[in-house]
């Protein structure tokens, strides 16, 4: 977003994201995430994991972690996070468009809210299937562009000022749509609410897609 907005927005977004999240966890954001995560085993990749609100929820079979989360503020947070849990992880500061790891190197991927604010979705998205195991999956909850007509055009006319408030997140961007244009399969899709949430960030979509 620029060097005095990361050095300034950036760094109170990270700050007061908790906070911020809170009354949405309590509503069912948190079971959602749980949820999702239920899903995940093996070699996992977290894209863009903030302040590490979905550390805790990861299930047992889960044999070796990485967070990847490139924003310097969210990064120092998530580290702190990641100091206090039990779980052995790694912490990267790597961007989801250039992952720094070899081809097939995971079991699962997971984006929560992630790729909303992605610079480049598409690349990003190329780059999950890229280190997917074949027959590995993505894990994805993500708020996305309205199917509603009206909504969607309201999402148009915010995205501006929305991603200036939302430290880079664009409110109209069709995951969905990302996903089965890239080289992954999609197997599942859930439409829901962002709870507690603006109308613009309120649609919302989990589910998983596949590596063939
Ligand atoms: C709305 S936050 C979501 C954080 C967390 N995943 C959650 O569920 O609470 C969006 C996150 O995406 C991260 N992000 C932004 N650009 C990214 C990129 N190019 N690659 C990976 N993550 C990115 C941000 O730094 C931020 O932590």
């Amino acid at each position: 977003m620029g060097r005095i907005y990361d050095a300034t927005w950036g760094r109170a977004f990270a700050a007061l994201y908790d906070r911020c999240f809170k009354a949405a966890e309590e509503a069912g954001l948190r079971e959602m995430r749980r949820q999702l995560l239920a899903g995940a085993g093996g070699r996992v990749l977290e894209l863009g994991a903030g302040t590490g609100l979905n550390l805790d929820l990861y299930p047992g079979g889960v044999e070796q972690l990485v967070l990847l989360e490139p924003d310097p503020h969210m990064a120092k947070r998530l580290r702190e996070t990641a100091a206090a849990s039990s779980r052995s992880l790694s912490v990267s500061e790597a961007p989801a468009e250039r992952l720094p790891f070899e081809d097939s190197s995971f079991d699962t991927v997971v984006s929560t809210l992630v790729f909303c604010t992605v610079p480049d979705p598409v690349a990003a998205m190329t780059e999950v299937a890229r280190v997917l195991e074949p027959g590995g999956r993505l894990l994805f909850l993500e708020h996305v562009r309205a199917e509603d007509a009206g909504l969607a055009r309201w999402q148009d006319r915010l995205e501006r000022p929305w991603r200036f408030l939302g430290d880079g997140c664009h409110c109209n961007r069709d995951t969905v749509a990302t996903i089965a244009a890239s080289p992954l399969q999609l197997d599942r899709v859930e439409h829901g609410k962002l709870p507690k949430a603006p109308p613009i960030v309120e649609p919302l979509v989990s589910g998983s897609a596949t590596r063939p």
